[in-house]
């Protein structure tokens, strides 16, 4: 009974010790140097349309969250964790400490840094209506590190998928393991490796899904409402959303990609390999991510190769997932050049080239990528 009496108490003054923090902060989007946010206190955005906290969903395994602040459910409203492969038992707190390190303390001195910082540097982290959560240095104004950077299983308008050209760094999201656990699971949704003009879903790296080309500024994804912003110069590559609207787009443990209207990819049954863009699991063995295709405009003197019959409005995307499911298959082109419709495929590369001005046609081989 004393025993119990004493627990209890210890758990009022725990209570208390959270709640103070909790009532001062409930009201902010911002943690300067110094401060702590602890367990069961939280960030909200101005509006109030994003909020971060220690969010668990097991009671046992605790992450950092970015949930959409509805009144629904935390697991299909969480958009970012920012320590999914790392959850702390017994979580601290996230603060940033006087080097300037944005980082997670748990479990006594413990910690997992989310960003490095400098020596005296002044810094400080803001929630965002866009859900973005945001490293500034408060003197310059200068954005030193931000959530979108390192998507999780969302994207948010505004976030980028693809590649920084400078720094190497790549933009994508990564399925959860389950519907429960944030941890990264078997699905990335992003650029393609060694392409630039595609967007691809890979189950554990190797090609599940892909868009087909993209050649154009705008891009909409079969079956998705919303049209993708495409941008390419020297310096980096990218799909996003404008940052409008609430659209968003995610990938689940099973590789099926949403958008808040509706399912946009589900490749998950053994038949699904007819969807566009899926390609069949069993065929994965005998595609590895160096074998892309280059796109070849010419003419061919044999062109002969093994016409689909499923009427003229195959697409594209369809083709090439034809061409990709097929292990024996080398090349794949539109038996229509001009409303790219038709599949054509290859077990041998299309003929010689011819000089019949005729014959041109845009062919698409299996090669490795430059
Ligand atoms: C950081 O800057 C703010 C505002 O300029 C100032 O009030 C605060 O004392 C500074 N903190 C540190 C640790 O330098
Ligand atoms: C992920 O891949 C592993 C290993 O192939 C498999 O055991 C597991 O069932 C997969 N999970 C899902 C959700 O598909
Ligand atoms: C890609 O776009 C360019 C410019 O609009 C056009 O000239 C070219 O034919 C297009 N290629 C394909 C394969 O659609
Ligand atoms: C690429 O980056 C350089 C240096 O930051 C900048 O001057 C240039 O305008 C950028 N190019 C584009 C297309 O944004
Ligand atoms: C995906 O397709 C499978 C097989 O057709 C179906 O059972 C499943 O419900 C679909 N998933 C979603 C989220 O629509
Ligand atoms: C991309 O292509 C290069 C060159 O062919 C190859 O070395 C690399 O392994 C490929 N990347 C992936 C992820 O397959
Ligand atoms: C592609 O990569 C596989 C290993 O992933 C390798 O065995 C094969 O030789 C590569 N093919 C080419 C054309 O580089
Ligand atoms: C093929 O496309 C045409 C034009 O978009 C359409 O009228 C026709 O119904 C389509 N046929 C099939 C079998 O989908
Ligand atoms: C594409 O072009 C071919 C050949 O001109 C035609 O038969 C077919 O109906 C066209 N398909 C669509 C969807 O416009
Ligand atoms: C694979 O493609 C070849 C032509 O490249 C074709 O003869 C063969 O029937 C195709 N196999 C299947 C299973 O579709």
């Amino acid at each position: 009974m004393a025993n119990k009496t004493r627990k209890l108490i210890l758990g009022l003054l725990c209570l208390l010790i959270y709640l103070g923090p909790s009532s001062s902060q409930s009201q902010h989007d911002t943690l300067v140097q110094g401060e702590e946010l602890v367990i069961y206190t939280e960030l909200n955005s101005v509006e109030g349309r994003f909020r971060i906290e220690f969010i668990s969903f097991d009671a046992i395994n605790y992450y950092v969250g970015i949930w959409y602040n509805t009144n629904a459910d935390r697991v299909s409203n969480t958009v970012w964790v920012a320590n999914h492969d790392n959850p702390v038992f017994h979580a601290r707190s996230l603060t940033i400490d006087h080097n300037g390190n944005l980082k997670i303390t748990y479990d006594g001195d413990l910690s997992i840094l989310l960003y490095s910082g400098h020596e005296a540097s002044n810094v400080s982290v803001v929630l965002l209506d866009t859900g973005n959560f945001v490293l500034s240095e408060i003197s310059s104004g200068r954005q030193l590190w931000q959530s979108f950077d390192y998507p999780s299983h969302v994207l948010l308008p505004g976030m980028k998928l693809g590649v920084d050209r400078k720094t190497g760094q790549r933009w994508f999201l990564t399925s959860w393991r389950s519907q429960e656990v944030p941890d990264s699971g078997n699905f990335t949704f992003g650029l393609h490796p060694n392409r630039t003009d595609q967007l691809v879903i890979l189950l554990h790296g190797v090609i599940y899904w892909t868009s087909g080309y993209v050649n154009s500024s705008s891009f909409r994804l079969t079956n998705s409402h919303y049209s993708f912003d495409y941008t390419s110069n020297e310096n980096e590559t990218y799909f996003n959303y404008p940052a409008v609207a609430d659209i968003y787009l995610s990938i689940n443990y099973l590789g099926v990609l949403f958008d808040d209207k509706g399912v946009i990819v589900n490749c998950t049954s053994a038949s699904s390999y007819l969807n566009e863009g899926c390609v069949a699991k069993e065929n994965h063995q005998c595609r590895s991510l160096n074998e892309t295709f280059s796109r070849v405009f010419g003419s061919w003197d044999d062109i002969d190769g093994f016409k689909f019959n499923e009427g003229d409005n195959l697409t594209l995307t369809y083709c090439e997932a034809k061409c990709l499911n097929n292990c024996s298959c080398v090349a794949y082109a539109s038996t229509n050049e001009e409303n790219q419709t038709g599949c054509e495929i290859w077990s041998t590369g299309p003929g010689i080239a011819s000089t019949d001005a005729s014959m041109r046609r845009t062919i698409y081989f299996l090669g490795k990528s430059n």
